[in-house]
């Protein structure tokens, strides 16, 4: 393939902290690859952040005057990028301003791919109108389990037939602090790991307290078990590592077994409220009391003791796992093991090539 062959797409990237920097190496590293393979080169155009500002790579200089903002420069239709990488640090009470980023971005035409849950979780199905209105599209893959393929299980492994329930360990920020606990180190120096690693939320809180996982426990209830309306987060039960006293991580090993943070989801005839918590006696399967939400779909966090002979009980330190029973394709488990900063950026890249691939 020659240099002219080659399709030049322009990235704006919004945020720019450890995921938007491993996706700006791997994209140089991947380059050659991506011209080859896919006949396509990736440009960064556009670079914004809370405290620096918006920074755009314009042909014409004149142009670094013209925009007020990230969002003016977004909605704007002749703004030189095509495809906003969204990274901006997660709000999971209302998924802004990257919601606001995203609508701008889908509104004037553009294709949108993110890392961001929450935007994603409050917003899907209104985000997904204008990408319906627009003829574009938005891909969130990254902002579930890093490169475990979720999208993939529901558009190529069950593509037929229901899923009927998921159990995850999606946070790996509050398992590598659980298995710390659990061999008696403090959760303080695991959180320190965690974000020496780029793993961690800016607000650690997010991932301690479980909104990181019970978002998550959104997209995945939305995108797998498909209700009739999709779910909020405000309808997911949430219990995080508060519930969780300092001894019990390491009793639950002297128990043979292990203490994690399950998010969980499954369809339901009807929808009574209550708490999904059990407590630290708590044992796998005894916690299936779902909140309160919409009908059809129900999905819930908190701690468990679950015994080694569950798999979900040696997915440990930062890595990641998806469990799903569905109708004719029976249970199956995922497990991301270890999930560096660098997988993030990596399934970011695969959405971007899934968009490419489309366009053909
Ligand atoms: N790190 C991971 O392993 C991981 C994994 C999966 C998903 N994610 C998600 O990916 C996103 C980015 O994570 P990260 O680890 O890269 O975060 P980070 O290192 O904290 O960086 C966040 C970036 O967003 C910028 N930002 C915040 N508010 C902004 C605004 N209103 N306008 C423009 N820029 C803004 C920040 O700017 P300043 O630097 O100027 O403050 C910073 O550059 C988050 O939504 C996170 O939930 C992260």
């Amino acid at each position: 393939m020659t240099h002219q062959d080659l399709r030049t797409r322009r990235l704006a990237l919004a945020g720019h902290g450890a995921v938007a920097r491993a996706l700006s190496t791997l994209l140089e590293r991947a380059a050659p690859e991506l011209a080859a393979r896919y006949g396509v080169a990736y440009l960064v155009t556009a670079v914004a952040t809370r405290t620096r500002g918006l920074a755009v790579d314009a042909a014409d200089a004149t142009a670094w005057a013209a925009w007020p903002d990230l969002t003016s420069f977004l909605a704007d239709p002749d703004a030189p990028y095509d495809v906003l990488v969204e990274v901006t640090t997660q709000s999971p009470a209302d998924g802004e301003p990257a919601a606001s980023h995203m609508r701008a971005a889908l509104g004037s035409g553009r294709d949108v791919v993110t890392a961001n849950k929450a935007p994603i979780a409050w917003h899907e199905a209104e985000l997904r109108g204008i990408a319906e209105r627009t003829g574009t599209r938005l891909r969130y893959e990254a902002a579930l389990m890093d490169c475990l393929p979720t999208h993939a299980i529901r558009e190529s492994i069950v593509p037929v037939g229901r899923v009927h329930s998921f159990a995850g360990i999606v946070n790996a920020t509050s398992n590598a602090v659980l298995s710390a606990m659990a061999e008696g180190r403090s959760a303080a120096e695991a959180l320190a790991d965690a974000r020496r690693m780029g793993l961690a939320e800016a607000d650690p809180r997010n991932d301690l307290e479980g909104h990181d996982a019970a978002l998550k426990a959104t997209i995945l209830a939305n995108l797998l078990l498909e209700p009739r309306e999709l779910l909020r987060p405000d309808a997911v039960v949430r219990h995080g590592l508060e519930a969780v006293p300092d001894e019990w991580p390491a009793e639950a090993v002297r128990r043979g077994a292990r203490v994690r943070l399950v998010a969980r989801g499954e369809r339901a005839a009807s929808g009574p409220a209550g708490s999904g918590f059990a407590g630290p006696t708590g044992r796998s399967g005894e916690t299936r009391t779902p909140g309160a939400g919409p009908v059809d779909v129900r999905a819930w966090v908190g701690p468990e003791e679950l015994q080694l002979a569950d798999p979900l009980a040696l997915v440990a330190g930062t890595s990641m796992a998806l469990r799903i029973e569905s109708e004719h394709g029976g249970r199956l488990q995922f497990t991301l093991l270890d999930a560096p900063v660098e997988e993030t950026a990596y399934a970011i890249l695969m959405d971007l090539v899934a968009l490419e691939r489309r366009r053909d």
